[in-house]
């Protein structure tokens, strides 16, 4: 028998993204990686009602998801740290503007421009349920069928009970490959 160890957060590895939005004239950006993904049009992003960055997304309705790989973990890991609200982070990540006015991390592999659909409300969190309306990806990370290739744009992991950062992992297989093979 497992143990029970109560109710714990334990969804993990997650995906560290750094959220983009325009703050005026210039562009805020906050690490999360409680993100997630609603049926296959809309995704999920978690954030503490406390942040500087939640106020700048009601007001746009709009968001940037910037996945991170190792190239820009220390500034990622930098706007995890810092708040908005204390220190200016526009100058954190060069930039450029996507075609729903979003900033767009250059050096992040891959970047999902959103437009805000509903909050979901708990106790003390905000939770942006997103449409997806443009994704960015270097295309050297597209493999031959145009596909995002992730074995080579190595997303970097989160987990919560280490508070650590995770490599991609190795492949296993294809999905649906081992449906002949129930004992394996
Ligand atoms: C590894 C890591 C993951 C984080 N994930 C989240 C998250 O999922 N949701 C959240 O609200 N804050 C998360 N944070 C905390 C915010 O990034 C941090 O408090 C940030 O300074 C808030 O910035 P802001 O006030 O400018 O929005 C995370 C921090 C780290 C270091």
């Amino acid at each position: 028998m497992k143990k029970n160890i109560g109710s714990q957060l334990a969804l993990y590895p997650t995906p560290v993204t750094v959220i983009g939005t325009m703050n005026g004239n210039n562009p805020t950006w906050t690490l999360v990686a409680h993100v997630g993904i609603i049926g296959h049009e809309y995704v999920l992003v978690s954030l503490a009602s406390a942040h500087f960055i939640n106020g700048a997304i009601k007001k746009n309705q709009k968001l940037s998801i910037n996945i991170v790989n190792e190239s820009i973990l220390p500034q990622a890991d930098y706007c995890g740290a810092v708040s908005g609200a204390k220190e200016d982070k526009s100058n954190l990540f060069d930039y450029e503007m996507g075609d729903d006015g979003m900033p767009v991390i250059k050096k992040s592999p891959l970047v999902m421009e959103c437009r805000v659909a509903d909050i979901y409300n708990t106790k003390g969190f905000e939770s942006f349920i997103c449409k997806i309306s443009n994704t960015y990806v270097e295309e050297e990370y597209l493999n031959e069928s145009g596909k995002i290739n992730y074995h080579e744009l190595k997303p970097v992991l989160f987990e919560f009970p280490t508070y650590e950062y995770l490599k991609t992992g190795e492949v296993i297989g294809k999905c649906l490959s081992f449906k002949n093979n129930k004992t394996v």
